[in-house]
């Protein structure tokens, strides 16, 4: 475990690191609500309170569906300086939105890049849109499962178009972070000739969040593999935090009304709200979550150490960690698909699904 204190020092002097000579970049998709709006609160706290002579400067784009004046408010009371921007999905589970939403961000951001005289180039991006669903199940117009389409193919699609400028080689050297925030303790069997779970047998909702789960690590293990040096990735568990995501999530009256129940009594061993999105802001720490094939000499905070990757070596790009920062221990199942060439089945099943509703098809496979 990272101790909250060295998280919370780390993120600062992260803040305050004006080597780099321009903005510290963040894109939070389902920034409008729960884990990912905390993360860009807190992100937005660090740099007001280390203060504008110090801060290195900070940008951060919202994604969601609902524009949220009371976060935007929050968020530019804690921090002046700071930019803050909505950005306004229509729905992230469908692959053209997340498409129009990254061809935006990158427009904006280039444009303020731009004026600023420095490279284009995003630092973190957290995906925290999702939603919970018990129901059967339910396809896009695009022929994904919507569930999977919001918490997998369409956050990997975006991490996808934001590759040029998480990968932007820039003077001084900056690696790209993605936060994948999600659960890859749901690890567990996948159907290897049903990855979409067409058959009406195989769809379940184990299968469903063990899919999402292995298709996520693997996936950012195929694209540390592919982008070496320039981009790491962490499967982030986040630990019970409070939330919207019951009042959004369609989950029908009986559902619902557990979780009324429950939720006030889950707060009693809930992360607290600022300590999860510190936590979020510190998975942008290179030193501690490594890029693959570094080479660079980097300073480790106090307390710290090269996080384990998700095939188990030291600092290999593509990580598995818990709320408090730990490596999540290996998982025989995917270690077992790993060894088995699934990753790179699943890379390969996903870049189709993106090329086939590129081209305007419904995905069938
Ligand atoms: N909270 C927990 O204890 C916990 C634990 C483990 C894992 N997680 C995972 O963490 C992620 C974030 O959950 P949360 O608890 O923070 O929930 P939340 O408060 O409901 O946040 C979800 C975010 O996703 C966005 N979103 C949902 N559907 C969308 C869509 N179709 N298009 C675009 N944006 C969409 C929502 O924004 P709009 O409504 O504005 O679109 C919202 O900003 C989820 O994947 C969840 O499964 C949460």
């Amino acid at each position: 475990m990272v101790a909250l204190n060295i998280v919370e020092a780390t993120n600062r002097a992260m803040a305050k690191d004006k080597s780099a000579g321009r903005p510290y970049v963040a894109v939070v998709g389902g920034g409008t609500s729960g884990i990912g709006s905390y993360a860009a609160l807190e992100l937005a706290k660090v740099h007001g309170e280390v203060g504008q002579a110090a801060s290195r400067g900070l940008r951060v784009y919202i994604l969601g569906r609902r524009a949220s004046d009371t976060l935007l408010g929050e968020l530019r009371a804690a921090c002046p300086f700071g930019t803050f921007e909505f950005v306004q999905a229509k729905d992230l589970g469908l692959l053209k939105d997340v498409d129009r939403v990254s061809s935006l961000l990158i427009e904006k951001e280039t444009a303020y890049s731009t004026q600023e005289g420095h490279a284009a180039k995003v630092d973190l991006l957290v995906a925290s849109q999702g939603i919970l669903s018990f129901g059967g199940r339910q396809d896009t117009e695009e022929g994904l499962e919507w569930s999977m389409a919001i918490g997998y193919y369409g956050r990997v699609r975006l991490v996808d178009r934001l590759l040029p400028l998480l990968t932007q080689t820039v003077s001084p050297p900056a690696v790209g972070h993605v936060a994948f925030v999600m659960n890859p303790q749901l690890e567990g069997d996948i159907v290897v000739d049903d990855l979409s779970l067409r058959n009406p047998k195989a769809f379940s909702l184990r299968n469903r969040g063990s899919h999402l789960a292995i298709f996520s690590t693997f996936y950012m293990e195929a694209l540390a593999a592919r982008n070496p040096g320039t981009l790491s990735l962490v499967h982030y568990y986040p630990g019970g935090v409070k939330s919207g995501i019951a009042e959004t999530s369609n989950l029908g009256f009986f559902i619902r009304t557990m979780f009324r129940i429950a939720l006030p009594l889950m707060r009693i061993v809930n992360v607290p709200e600022a300590e999860s999105g510190q936590r979020i802001a510190f998975l942008g720490t290179t030193s501690v979550y490594p890029p693959s094939g570094d080479k660079a000499a980097r300073k480790l905070p106090t307390g710290t150490s090269v996080s384990v990757g998700a095939d188990g070596k030291v600092g290999s790009g593509a990580y598995r960690i818990n709320y408090n920062d730990d490596s999540l221990k290996n998982n025989d199942k995917a270690s077992k698909y790993r060894a088995d060439g699934v990753g790179e089945k699943i890379y390969e099943h996903t870049q189709r699904a993106f090329q086939t509703v590129a081209a305007g098809k419904k995905f069938e496979e």
